[in-house]
């Protein structure tokens, strides 16, 4: 096989950051075909939850292979597909009962707003600054966390409206502020964009993935939740990146104390297999009428079987507690590297969601610094992403088996690849002094609008 020449017939629209031809991957590792073995801190964007190619998971895929590949939703019921309905109600509030599945993350959002319009007969959406919900003509029109993802095709679908996230460290303002601020707008936004009767949906992710790894703190989603209630309108969580663990608690909504009335689930769902849902009360699916929505794939056998193994991994594991423990581990160390490098503007996150927010001596983001630190980490044998706005977070997403040693271990490589690149940032360099530094350090003086 000339594999430089296969490569060269791949749609360059495939972004590439480095050249890694993987030939296996387990656990925590891949295995490149030249030897390397790499630290997969990316899980193929938020998805080998189970670390790759867990024993269980593989079982039941194989063991469904030989039984039933394709079984199609309108046409038959299947086990697994039943099964997987039973283990998704062990793990949702009682409410959020009934489903409906698909591939992507991508078409799972689209559902949901299909669903909304046709359970509301309302028409608008309200999605969040900063928000991905994926690549299709109707998900890319409620992304919003770089231009890159929508130019050259716009112009996109109507009756989408944006409001403010609570994005504390792009204000420069206290969390409260922030919220507050927040809260406003989208209050203002119903009376001078789009009506509440006719908004059919809020639609969030609890933490905002490749707009920066930002988590929604409990109070906005609280005031969230009370101005849909107030207004008719649904909230939708968008968990496909913070569902199945990845938070720290198995739907990052549960930490909010908030319960949404439809999630969005994908990535960590079947560890792998492309496999995607939605859960909402049974009162609201049954507004929405059969044959107005459906697909060929939704709901594979291979990918329920897996899905369900995936659920009971989770559970035996015990590797939700494991993702809240080794994301405290990862944040604590990456807070320890921040005292020391002054390009390290913020250290956030929630579990194994953690991100590095990466800023210039004047506080500005820092996309070069972002993508010189993963580059160094590629080469040293760990692979971590970068997102946000201006690609200047580096975002860590280690599967949920992840050892506190292989967090050490990331950490160690993080660290030597601070003191290659940091001596970038001049050493003397007092943050203390820059004028932006008040603003991020969430000065109750900073500006209020
Ligand atoms: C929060 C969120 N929603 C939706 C999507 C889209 O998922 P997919 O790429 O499977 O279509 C993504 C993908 O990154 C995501 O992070």
């Amino acid at each position: 096989m000339d594999l430089e020449q296969a490569r060269a017939s791949l749609a360059p629209v495939w972004g590439r950051s480095w050249t890694l031809h993987v030939e296996r991957g387990e656990g925590a590792y891949l295995f490149a075909d030249d030897g390397r073995r790499f630290l997969d801190f990316t899980c193929g964007i938020g998805v080998t939850n189970t670390g790759h190619c867990h024993p269980a998971v593989v079982a039941a895929a194989q063991a469904q292979v030989a039984r039933l590949i394709h079984g199609q939703a309108n046409i038959l019921y299947h086990d697994p597909m039943l099964r997987l309905v039973e283990a998704l109600q062990q793990v949702l509030p009682p409410t959020l009962d009934t489903f409906f599945f698909a591939n992507s993350g991508a078409e799972a959002v689209e559902a949901s707003v299909k669903l909304a319009r046709q359970a509301t007969r309302r028409t608008n959406i309200v999605v969040f600054a900063g928000s991905f919900h994926g690549r299709t003509v109707g998900a890319m029109s409620l992304t919003t966390s770089k231009t890159a993802y929508r130019a050259g095709y716009q112009p996109l679908m109507p009756g989408v409206f944006v409001a403010p996230f609570p994005y504390s460290f792009h204000y420069g303002w206290s969390e409260a502020e922030t919220v507050q601020f927040c809260l406003r707008e989208l209050e203002h936004l119903l009376h001078t964009q789009t009506a509440s009767e006719e908004t059919a949906a809020f639609l969030i992710e609890p933490v905002l993935g490749e707009g920066g790894y930002v988590p929604a703190p409990a109070a906005f989603m609280q005031g969230l939740r009370a101005i849909a209630d107030r207004h008719g309108i649904l909230l939708i969580a968008d968990e496909v990146q913070t569902g199945f663990g990845r938070t720290g608690s198995f739907w990052a909504m549960e930490q909010l104390g908030v319960e949404p009335d439809v999630v969005v689930m994908a990535k960590g769902l079947a560890s792998g297999f492309p496999l995607s849902g939605i859960a909402a009360r049974r009162e609201l699916m049954q507004k929405w009428p059969p044959n107005s929505h459906g697909g060929t794939y939704g709901g594979n056998a291979v990918a329920c079987a897996a899905a369900e193994a995936t659920i009971r991994v989770l559970r035996d594991e015990r590797l939700i507690a494991n993702s809240a423990a080794r994301g405290q581990q990862l944040i604590a160390g990456l807070r320890e590297l921040q005292g020391r490098y002054p390009g390290i503007g913020e250290v956030r996150g929630l579990g194994c969601m953690v991100a590095i927010e990466c800023v210039d001596a004047a506080g500005q983001p820092d996309g070069a610094l972002a993508k010189a630190l993963t580059q160094v980490c590629f080469d040293a044998g760990l692979l971590l992403l970068t997102c946000g706005a201006y690609g200047q977070v580096v975002r860590w997403i280690p599967p949920l088996i992840v050892t506190s040693e292989q967090i050490d271990e990331a950490l160690a490589i993080f660290g030597h690849a601070l003191a290659q690149i940091g001596e970038r940032v001049p050493p003397m360099y007092d943050v203390t002094q820059d004028p932006l530094y008040t603003i991020h350090a969430h000065d109750s003086t900073a500006p209020t609008t």
